[in-house]
C-alpha cells in the first residue's frame, strides 16, 4: 500500500535463499570443509533412528531429498511425505523420488511447516535435518508438528548447536557466522528446549557428535 513502510518477509527471504542454493546445495553439502567428510555419517545415524516406522513418515524442510530415499529404505512399510518451503529444492526432491526405487511410496510437496495442510493426528513420525536452525518461527514448528503427529509417534532431529563441551566452544562464533551467512541458518536456536517447554514431547534419546556441536535428539509424542 502506498505510503506503508514495507518489511521484507523473512520467510519468503529463506525460501528465495534456498531457491538459489538448490543447484549446487548437494554439491556444497557434500564438498564442504568438514561437513562433506562426516556429513554423510551422521545422517545415516539419524535415519536409522526412524528404524521400524510405519504408516506416513514426514521429511520437515526436507530441501533437495536428501533423506527421502535413505528414510524409504529404512522405513520399508513406510510412506514417506517430504515438505519445504522452496519450491525449487521440492522440484529436485521430486526428480530424485521419481528416479527411485521407492518412487511409489515417496511424496513431495511445498509446504510451510508452521501451518501444515494435514490433519490433526495424520502422521506416524516426524524428521528434520537442519531445519529448524534454518526455519523464521521454530516454535511454531513444534507446536504444528504436535497437532499433525499421532500419540506415541517418533520425531527424530538432525541439528546444530551451541557446544556443551570441548574446543568447538572457540569455534563455535564463527561457524555461526558461516551458517548465517549460507543459509540464514541460526545454530544459537535451543531446538531442545522448544520441544521441552512443549508439554507434548518426551525425550528419549540425545545423541552429541562434533565436538558436542551436532546433535540427534529423539522424542515420543505422549
Ligand atoms: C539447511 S536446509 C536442510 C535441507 C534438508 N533437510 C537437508 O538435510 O539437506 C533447510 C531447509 O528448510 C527449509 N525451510 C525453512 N523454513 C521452512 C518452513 N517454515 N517450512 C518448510 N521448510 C522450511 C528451507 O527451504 C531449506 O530447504
Amino acid at each position: 500500500m502506498k505510503g506503508m513502510r514495507e518489511f521484507p518477509d523473512r520467510k519468503a527471504k529463506i525460501a528465495k535463499r534456498y531457491d538459489k542454493w538448490s543447484t549446487i546445495y548437494d554439491k556444497f553439502d557434500a564438498k564442504a570443509p568438514l561437513l562433506g567428510r562426516y556429513g554423510a555419517k551422521w545422517r545415516i545415524m539419524a535415519v536409522r533412528e526412524l528404524k521400524g516406522c510405519k504408516g506416513t513418515v514426514l521429511d520437515m524442510g526436507c530441501g533437495t531429498g536428501k533423506m527421502l530415499l535413505l528414510m524409504a529404505k529404512e522405513c520399508p512399510s513406510a510412506t514417506v511425505i517430504g515438505v519445504d518451503i522452496s519450491e525449487k529444492m521440492v522440484n529436485i526432491a521430486s526428480e530424485k523420488a521419481k528416479k527411485s526405487e521407492y518412487r511409489d511410496r515417496i511424496i513431495v510437496k511445498v509446504m510451510d511447516c508452521t501451518s501444515m495442510d494435514f490433519d490433526d493426528e495424520s502422521i506416524d513420525c516426524a524428521f528434520a535435518s537442519y531445519t529448524f536452525t534454518s526455519a523464521t518461527d521454530p516454535e511454531k514448528i513444534v507446536v504444528e508438528l504436535s497437532r499433525v503427529l499421532k500419540r506415541g509417534g517418533r520425531v527424530v532431529i538432525l541439528d546444530w548447536g551451541r557446544p556443551i563441551c570441548g574446543p568447538m566452544i572457540i569455534l563455535y562464533p564463527l561457524l555461526g557466522a558461516i551458517a548465517y551467512l549460507f543459509g540464514y541458518t541460526r545454530i544459537s536456536i535451543n531446538v531442545k528446549s522448544l520441544f521441552d517447554a512443549c508439554e507434548k514431547f518426551r525425550l528419549v534419546k540425545e545423541i552429541r557428535f562434533f565436538g558436542s556441536m551436532g546433535y540427534i535428539l529423539v522424542y515420543s509424542k505422549v
